[in-house]
């Protein structure tokens, strides 16, 4: 196994050990949340857990069929206690980029709705400013493509439509939508670019986390994490 694969597993176990039992959590998506969803099924399996969980995508949903974690809907639960989920950029002040994996929107949501929000990378994600090393995900309307694509492109950002791979055309998100990754290179006020992005008309969700994140899990190594907390 690859170190990096270790890692996440690590980070993994470690957010299975925060849950308690009879909470409701955000179950997360991309590879470091599969690893989470991973332990708590198996720490379901023993018998020495029960929780119920909302999936944050298609993804997560067929994950957690797969571990037996009973899935319910934030129709029947307002709260969650806990939300875990990865990241692909995290900057001091506990800021997010999300979306490599395109289900930043329902991330955000799920997120929201918990009163924990813990974030599980290894310490490749951290950065000194958002988008030095990727770009920004906007989840958009289809007929929206081009007027959301020319007001980022005001904001600064260099645009590019996101494609699929082992399919022709563009990125179909898990609720219809399209993504723009949208390169600022970096970005200067984390902030205010929230504040505009939702403004835009035509854009569903975007993966800047702003103020979300209560805990960040940081694996340097499979027996060396940090635990930061806003
Ligand atoms: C999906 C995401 C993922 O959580 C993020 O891309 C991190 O994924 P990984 O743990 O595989 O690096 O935001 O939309």
């Amino acid at each position: 196994m690859d170190d990096q694969q270790a890692i996440k597993e690590a980070v993994g176990r470690y957010v299975a050990e925060m849950v308690e039992d009879g909470t409701t959590l955000g179950l997360g998506t991309g590879s470091t949340a599969a690893c989470a969803i991973e332990a708590i099924g198996r720490r379901l399996q023993s018998g020495e857990l029960r929780v119920e969980g909302v999936a944050t995508s298609f993804a997560a949903e067929r994950l957690a069929r797969k571990w037996r974690i009973p899935l319910t809907s934030l129709d029947e639960v307002p709260e969650l206690d806990l939300a875990f989920d990865g990241a692909d950029e995290v900057d001091r002040d506990l800021n997010l980029i999300k979306g490599r994996g395109a289900a930043h929107t329902r991330e955000k949501v799920v997120a929201a709705a918990a009163a924990r929000f813990v974030v599980l990378v290894d310490s490749s994600k951290q950065v000194g400013a958002l988008g030095s090393r990727m770009p920004l995900p906007v989840e958009v309307l289809p007929m929206a493509v081009a007027p959301v694509g020319r007001r980022l492109e005001k904001l600064g950002a260099s645009v590019v439509l996101r494609q699929g791979i082992n399919k022709d055309g563009p990125v179909v998100t898990d609720q219809g939508f399209w993504i723009l990754d949208a390169r600022f290179e970096p970005i200067v006020d984390a902030e205010r670019l929230d504040r505009e992005l939702n403004a835009i008309p035509g854009v569903l969700g975007h993966g800047l986390f702003v103020g979300m994140a209560t805990d960040v899990l940081i694996g340097r190594s499979t027996d060396s994490i940090d635990h930061l907390r806003r």
